[in-house]
């Protein structure tokens, strides 16, 4: 089965080209670049976007949003997450958190399906803690800050970790499991 995944980042596009091609879904990407929805709702900024690019290329698409909510930030930067790297990036998160004594957060993922009818969502969640400090150098965004529940490494530190365990990870497992036959 052939499918698009419209995004503009392609650190996205590689995750999920790898995980849904072991599984004989074969996903091309639609270069997308699109002005995201403002929202505190993950469903909702997917729901705008899948919309936007299935009016593009009218075939079954799906598209992503991921957020980073950390608890101590009441939920920041959240649907925020890709103006926060922009403007304050990891660094400006540590400062941040700099004293916290909590630094839980969740990484969640909401995907967005348009098979040409209707739309259809597919979370995922994937629990952990803010490091004291950025480590590693694989993945991309916050995965250097990222320490995921049970686990000593950043996502960044042990990217075959975060690859089986991801939100993305999560979300396109219950979305591959939508396409079987
Ligand atoms: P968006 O889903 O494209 O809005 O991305 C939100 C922000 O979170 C961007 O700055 C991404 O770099 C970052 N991000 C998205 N997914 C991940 C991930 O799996 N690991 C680390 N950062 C991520």
């Amino acid at each position: 089965m052939d499918i698009l995944f419209a995004t503009s980042n392609p650190h996205k596009f590689e995750e999920a080209a790898a995980f849904l091609g072991q599984r004989g879904i074969r996903a091309a990407r639609l270069p997308f670049e699109h002005r995201e929805l403002r929202s505190d709702n993950l469903e909702e900024i997917a729901r705008e976007a899948v919309d936007s690019a299935y009016s593009v290329c009218g075939k079954p698409v799906f598209v992503e949003d991921t957020g980073l909510f950390i608890t101590a930030l009441n939920g920041f930067p959240g649907t925020y997450s890709a103006w926060a790297q922009k403007k304050i990036g990891n660094k400006g998160i540590l400062k941040l958190l700099s004293g916290a004594g909590d630094r839980s957060a969740f990484f969640e993922t909401c995907i967005a399906y348009h098979d040409g009818k209707s739309v259809s969502f597919f979370s995922g969640r994937c629990a952990g803690t803010i490091a004291e400090a950025a480590r590693g150098t694989s993945g991309f965004g916050y995965d250097p800050i990222f320490v995921p529940e049970g686990h000593p490494q950043t996502f960044a530190e042990n990217i075959l970790l975060k690859n089986n365990i991801s939100h993305r990870y999560k979300s396109l497992l219950e979305f591959s499991k939508s396409l079987e036959p």
